[in-house]
């Protein structure tokens, strides 16, 4: 494999663009290859098995592609099956998982908020994190099954959203959180308004620097960080409205970027 070859990048939409976002100051000599499944929206209300499918499917096409690595850039399709699809590729396959240690680590009342999608939530893979802490820390389990979809319509700062988010994140400092964690890669899109919702003395955990720091290191271990200057363009696809997927990437990508069809 060269270390020429591009880094492929997928959410079940936008999400993962701020991962990508990450990726791309973190690591400026990469090209990525961005994969936004629209068409399957969300994840996390659909199952295990669909998931994992979706998943397969955009990991073909980016070996098809030729990329060197995979980021799953969506915590929902890692806690879902991210052992499975590393089980089946032998390419590294980084994932994006809630912050609940540094979210646990650094709370000083010792409670602590997760805020993810119902299915995220739910899975095997999140409770087998959760239960790790659970000693250390108070954590309460926020399904917010109403962000992604606004997120998705670029409803980044809205009363409705507010609304949402205040209902969402009132019961848990209530009880006391004073750590919110952002289970969803959607949400870091939100994360000034639930920052200013949850007022000064919340801290808000947020993962995007940490797994590109993490893809870094993979990539220097396997000695695949691009040694020569940056070949090719980044690449946009998706499975959904490539003319909503334009107006996404202007308003959530730092550069001109045309959506391709999947
Ligand atoms: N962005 C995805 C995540 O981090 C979830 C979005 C969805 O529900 O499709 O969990």
């Amino acid at each position: 494999m060269a270390d020429s070859a591009a880094i492929g990048i997928f959410d079940s939409g936008i999400g993962g663009l701020s991962v990508a976002r990450a990726v791309r100051e973190l690591l400026p000599d990469e090209q990525l290859i961005y994969v936004a499944d629209s068409g399957h929206a969300p994840y996390g209300e659909k199952t295990d098995e669909y998931i994992y499918q979706r998943m397969q499917a955009i990991t073909q096409h980016l070996v098809a592609c030729g990329v060197k690595a995979i980021v799953v850039a969506c915590n929902t399709a890692t806690t879902a099956a991210i052992k499975e699809l590393r089980a089946q590729y032998s390419l590294p396959i980084i994932g994006v998982e809630p912050g609940v240690k540094p979210a646990v680590l650094g709370s000083k009342t010792g409670v602590v908020g997760v805020l993810a999608t119902p299915r995220t939530l739910l899975t095997p893979a999140f409770a087998h994190l959760a239960e790790r802490y659970a000693g250390q820390a108070k954590i309460i389990l926020q399904p917010c099954p109403h962000l992604v979809p606004m997120i998705e319509r670029l409803e980044l700062d809205c009363a409705a959203l507010r609304k949402r988010v205040t209902g969402y994140i009132q019961p848990l400092l209530a009880q006391g959180a004073d750590t919110l964690v952002l289970g969803c890669t959607h949400y870091n899109f939100i994360a000034d308004v639930i920052a200013d919702v949850a007022g000064p003395a919340v801290s808000i955990v947020r993962t995007e620097t940490a797994v590109a720091k993490q893809l870094q290191q993979r990539l220097a271990q396997a000695q695949l960080l691009n040694s020569g200057a940056k070949i090719g363009a980044d690449r946009f696809y998706t499975s959904g409205d490539a003319g909503l997927f334009n107006q996404q990437l202007l308003r959530l990508w730092p550069a001109v970027a045309t959506a391709l069809p999947l």
